[in-house]
């Protein structure tokens, strides 16, 4: 049952207030990896909508979109790109800056990852203001590739993230307040 295992997922999300910051309600997925049966569901209902997709790229990005993405990825049989923080790197790639509250930030993906014409979901923990999202879909999108959805195990929609998406649509598992 499918609302049951929303449920699981949802109470097994630790929400820590103050962290990083006074007045942020931390969303702290690692509890929900401690409990096998909610990561093993969060993984099963992601599988369960793109499996039939023709799929072939699962775009995580850093840090927890490593998490969550490569189970995505062997299970429907698509390759697993990593979209990371500046500098980590090693070969040529291309970046995408993006804006914050206070400045910007980037995220790059290696050259020669993926091709024109492939068909990616992007894959993170949480969608906040859905900056990081954007800037993952521009890349993926300005080397070709068609991005399908992006797919959140959180969202927060006092951010109004989906909104800055556009178009794009976005899945999400659980809704935070
Ligand atoms: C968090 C989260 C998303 C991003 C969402 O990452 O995991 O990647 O913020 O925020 P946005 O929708 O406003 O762009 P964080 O910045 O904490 O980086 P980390 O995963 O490397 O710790």
């Amino acid at each position: 049952n499918k609302d049951d295992r929303i449920s699981r997922i949802s109470s097994s999300i630790r929400v820590i207030p103050d962290f990083p910051k006074p007045g942020i309600m931390f969303q702290d997925i690692t509890t929900l990896l401690l409990d096998p049966k909610a990561f093993k569901d969060t993984i099963d209902l992601f599988v369960e909508r793109y499996k039939d997709k023709n799929i072939n790229v699962v775009a995580g990005v850093e840090a927890r979109g490593f998490i969550f993405g490569p189970p995505i990825a062997l299970a429907i049989g698509a390759k697993f790109v990593p979209m990371r923080k500046p500098k980590k790197l090693p070969g040529e790639v291309i970046s995408e800056e993006y804006s914050l509250e206070y400045g910007t930030d980037k995220i790059e993906m290696h050259v020669g990852a993926v091709q024109p014409g492939e068909r990616a979901v992007v894959v993170d923990d949480l969608i906040a203001t859905g900056g990081t999202l954007t800037a993952a879909i521009n890349l993926l999108e300005r080397v070709g590739v068609e991005v399908v959805e992006c797919a959140c195990v959180i969202e927060l929609p006092e951010l109004k993230g989906r909104d800055r998406l556009g178009e794009k649509q976005l899945f999400v598992l659980v809704s935070s307040t």
